[in-house]
């Protein structure tokens, strides 16, 4: 039967932005449904997912927005940023060039989106460090400069995937 006379006390919209292939995607699939699949197609448009948790005794429902990384697929993207309170600004620590396009990514935030809005940086593929191309320096020094939120996450191995949600929600309330 479930808890019907469980009551929302908030509803906060987080949006996930980065480029293409850097595992916004699976990141939702493991915080919402705790899954995750090898062979994830490209976004197109926007797909969301909402996960209610309890903070501090009140029921936090978080709904999670994922849109394209490819330009071609990127749907209007006001409408996409309209009432977010977050945002995760999601790199591949393993190609330099996504962490690299974080200036753009947040460019774009800054233009679209409330300016008290709580953004993190987070460094997905940490399963792959072998492969590292960006150092945990120059990430915390964006992160400090640009006053965001840091963690390096794997979606694979569910790697401070909770903790990332959790604290961007735990700021937000
Ligand atoms: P777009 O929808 O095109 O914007 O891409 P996306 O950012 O949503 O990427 P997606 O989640 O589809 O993941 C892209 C590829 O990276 C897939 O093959 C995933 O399985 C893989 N991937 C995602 N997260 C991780 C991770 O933490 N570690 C590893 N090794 N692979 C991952």
């Amino acid at each position: 039967y479930g808890d019907y006379s469980q009551k929302i006390d908030y509803v906060f919209k987080v949006v996930l932005i980065g480029d293409s292939a850097v595992g916004k995607t699976q990141l939702l699939a493991r915080f919402s449904r705790n899954e995750f699949s090898f062979d994830s197609k490209a976004t197109i448009g926007v797909e969301f997912q909402t996960k209610t948790l309890i903070i501090d005794n009140k029921t936090v429902k978080s709904q999670i927005w994922d849109t394209a990384g490819q330009e071609r697929y990127r749907a209007v993207t006001s409408a996409y940023y309209r009432g977010a309170v977050g945002a995760m600004l999601v790199y591949d620590m393993t190609k330099r060039q996504s962490f690299d396009h974080m200036v753009r990514w947040l460019e774009e935030l800054r233009g679209h989106a409330d300016s008290s809005i709580i953004v993190m940086l987070i460094g997905n593929k940490s399963d792959l460090a072998s492969l590292r191309a960006v150092p945990m320096e120059d990430a915390e020094e964006f992160a400090q400069r640009e006053n965001l939120f840091f963690m390096e996450t794997s979606a694979l191995e569910s790697t401070n995937v909770e903790t990332c949600f959790l604290t961007i929600l735990t700021e937000i309330y």
